[in-house]
């Protein structure tokens, strides 16, 4: 099978091995930066949603590892090139939130890992327990909803509260689900380098 990931993210990958902790968010700023101008949904660019996620997390003192994982919670989109050509990028599950932990593995603590893996678990269990959060959803995210597997079962959700950074998780789909309002000012992306180097250390 050929490597979902493309050519540049293959290149960020090389490039990440051997980076210090500087040379680790200095890499990332700039595949943010490079790829993250493609639209995100109706209303925002990737790399905006990215920065209001981010922006969120900070501004509830969340630690540095959740701001780091409302940065880059959708990497992986950005990873595989989903939206490449395609204005409806997410017709298809490539399973990104999977994509975008495995490759930042080894560079992350265990909660940012675990708050990116879950970001979509976390959208069906939230569903779950609360049928009203679906209606609060934006138009694609519920499209995508469907594709990603609709509702937990019981059996699901108990393995989901299970997860030892659960509550993360949960707390990021929150931030994710409300990152995607249009020309909101928030900070650029300089404004996380230091939280991407105390991630680094702290893997
Ligand atoms: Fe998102």
């Amino acid at each position: 099978m050929s490597d979902p990931l493309s050519p540049r993210a293959i290149r960020l990958q090389s490039e990440l091995r051997n980076a210090s902790p500087q040379g680790f968010a200095d890499r990332l700023i700039e595949f943010m930066q490079e790829k993250g101008g493609s639209c995100y949904d109706e209303a925002v660019t990737q790399l905006e949603h990215g920065l209001q996620a981010a922006w969120m997390a900070r501004q509830a003192g969340a630690s540095a590892s959740l701001v780091v994982a409302g940065l880059l919670h959708d990497l992986g989109h950005l990873l595989l090139d989903e939206f490449e050509g395609a204005t409806d990028f997410l017709s298809n599950d490539l399973l990104h939130e999977r994509i975008a932990a495995s490759f930042l593995d080894a560079y992350m603590p265990q909660e940012a890992l675990d708050a990116i893996r879950l970001h979509v678990p976390a959208k069906r269990y939230l569903c779950s327990v609360d049928p009203s959060y679906l209606e609060h959803l934006s138009p694609a995210s519920r499209r995508s909803f469907a594709l990603q597997g609709g509702v937990m079962s019981e059996c699901e959700r108990q393995r989901m509260e299970t997860e030892p950074f659960l509550d993360s998780a949960l707390q990021l789909r929150r931030w994710d689900d409300l990152a995607k309002v249009a020309g909101k000012p928030v900070p650029a992306l300089q404004a996380y380098h230091a939280d991407l180097m105390k991630v680094r250390l702290l893997a």
